[in-house]
């Protein structure tokens, strides 16, 4: 089990709970706090004990308050774009990482925090969570990704209301406009969000990992590419022992014994 000074690591029945872990600074990512996400995702993508990761912050107050504002009060132009790549990149790793990411967002999911949780496949918040990016406020614009996955989440309306005002919302708004899935009692998030990664585990592994790859590389191409994507990966799909398994078991009627291959 990997150690981090900034974020916990916590493997139970297959699901990878990792949390950010900085409360005094309402888990604000520095460059260190990166750096660590990044090992801790990487360690989980390939560790044989996990197969779904829930992302959630340290504290009942925050999930993530956003980048660390010291940090970026020092940076000048080549700093800024340094800063904003290392936090893309991590993003980038948990958006193409091959095992699917749940966000539980328990508090404040602003600017860098509601970016992160936008690079998770989906979110589950706690009725006391709040989300907005107040870069502008700062005289900065969102660095991590905001200005690309909000839009493509909430529509451009609402995503340039949020991003140009600045305004938070609240838990039940983010509902309501399709930034998170499922609202809950705060101490019922960790609960549902493992629900959730448990049900997806008893599924074929080879098979939501090829959904999430149709998915997610197909949003980045022409609708005639996407579905061709999804063809070649259908094909590939349908020459595996868990299709074979899967379909007998529904013949059987029994449930299927998945082997991931
Ligand atoms: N970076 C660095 N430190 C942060 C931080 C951030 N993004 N967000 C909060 N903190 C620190 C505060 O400076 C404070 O430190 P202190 O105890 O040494 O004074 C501590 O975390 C607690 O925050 P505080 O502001 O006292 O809590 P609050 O309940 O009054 O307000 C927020 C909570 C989230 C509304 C407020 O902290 C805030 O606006 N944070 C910045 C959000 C932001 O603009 N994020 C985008 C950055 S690009």
């Amino acid at each position: 089990m990997p150690e981090f000074e900034h974020v916990l690591w916590d493997a139970v029945d297959g699901v990878c709970t990792i949390t950010i872990n900085r409360p005094d600074r309402l888990n604000a990512l520095d460059t260190s706090v990166i750096e660590e996400l990044g090992g801790a995702f990487e360690e989980a993508f390939v560790s044989d004990e996990v197969g779904v990761l829930v992302l959630t912050g340290a504290g009942s107050k925050a999930f993530v308050a956003g980048a660390d504002i010291g940090m970026l009060a020092e940076q000048g132009v080549l700093e800024g774009k340094e800063n904003s790549l290392l936090g893309q990149d991590l993003l980038e790793l948990i958006e193409d990482g091959f095992k699917p990411v749940i966000a539980a967002v328990n508090g404040f999911a602003l600017g860098g925090g509601l970016e992160l949780a936008l690079a998770c496949d989906f979110r589950y918040a706690s009725s006391s969570a709040s989300f907005g990016l107040p870069e502008v406020g700062l005289g900065i614009i969102p660095g991590y990704g905001g200005t690309q996955r909000l839009p493509r989440t909430v529509g451009i309306g609402y995503a340039l209301e949020m991003i140009l005002s600045g305004k938070r919302i609240d838990a039940a708004e983010a509902l309501r406009v399709g930034l998170v899935n499922r609202v809950t009692e705060p101490d019922e998030l960790l609960d549902e969000a493992r629900a959730t990664a448990q049900a997806i585990l008893e599924k074929g592994p080879l098979a939501v990992r090829f959904a999430k790859e149709a998915v997610r590389r197909g949003l980045g191409m022409s609708l005639k590419d996407g579905l061709e994507l999804e063809a070649d990966l259908f094909g590939m799909i349908s020459s595996t022992k868990d299709m074979k398994e899967g379909m007998q078991a529904f013949l059987e009627k029994r449930k299927p014994d998945f082997v991931g291959e």
